[in-house]
């Protein structure tokens, strides 16, 4: 079942989810969970360390996965998505770093790498909660529309819209992005036992609505995330703002 949960803004949002996190790991302390990168979820990290600094989220137990890595970037450079997870959220939260899977950018074998982070998740006893953000153009991860969507953790081109996304973690200079990634599979993905998607702004809500509202189709991988049985689309009212029914209709949990 889908649920879609509307809020004033990103920051109650976030604050939100941080809570559900946090309760989840409460009841579960060796939660497995997926993660993304970029601006969107940064306010949920804000959100996460200050609740680890009060003593009320223990992530001593937790494992992380990273949802993807580009191809070619130094886990120590400061725009691979390892230095970013580093800066917003390990480093605020009380994780051990062997606790935190990232892809290796620079792996010579990548598709060793893959399968290396397929057993990892595997023996980890698979995600518990995945957390989501959303490409404007509907990828997820980096399962870019138009591409053969693969099941499991892949190497993949990076459409030229994502490459401009991407341009702001390389001080803008698009030429420095990378052309490749390595990313989490739909079915990685869908194996999760929940997702929860954050989207927030206007820029988001066409393709917002098109993931909820659309055919499933690999034309707009997120669309995909209609056939999971647990899934928690969580909006500020911009992004919700093209949903057919209105963000207005659907109440916020908290
Ligand atoms: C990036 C990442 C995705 C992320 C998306 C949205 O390219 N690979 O995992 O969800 O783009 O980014 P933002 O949150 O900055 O809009």
């Amino acid at each position: 079942m889908t649920r879609i949960r509307v809020h004033a803004d990103a920051a109650r949002a976030s604050a939100a989810v941080a809570r559900e996190l946090a309760a989840a790991l409460a009841r579960k302390r060796a939660l497995v969970l997926a993660l993304p990168t970029g601006r969107t979820p940064i306010p949920l990290y804000e959100a996460l360390g200050d609740l680890c600094r009060r003593g009320d989220a223990d992530f001593t137990r937790a494992r992380t996965f990273n949802l993807d890595e580009l191809i070619g970037v130094a886990p120590s450079h400061p725009s691979s998505y390892r230095a970013f997870m580093d800066r917003h959220l390990f480093s605020k939260i009380d994780i051990p770093r062997r606790r935190t899977q990232v892809l290796n950018g620079l792996a010579r074998d990548s598709r060793r790498e893959c399968a290396r982070f397929e057993r990892a998740i595997g023996r980890a006893g698979g995600i518990d909660i995945l957390i989501l953000g959303l490409g404007r153009n509907g990828h997820i991860g980096f399962n870019e529309p138009g591409t053969a969507l693969a099941a499991s953790t892949h190497r993949v081109p990076l459409t030229p819209a994502t490459r401009r996304a991407n341009a702001v973690w390389f001080g803008g200079q698009l030429r420095r992005v990378p052309r490749e990634a390595l990313t989490m599979g739909i079915g990685t993905i869908l194996r999760a036992r929940r997702i929860v998607l954050l989207a927030f702004g206007r820029p988001k809500a066409a393709v917002v609505r098109r993931m909820l509202e659309g055919p499933v189709t690999p034309r707009l991988p997120a669309s995909f995330l209609q056939l999971h049985p647990d899934v928690e689309i969580v909006l500020d009212r911009a992004a919700a703002s093209r949903l057919s029914r209105g963000g207005a209709t659907r109440r916020p949990s908290a």
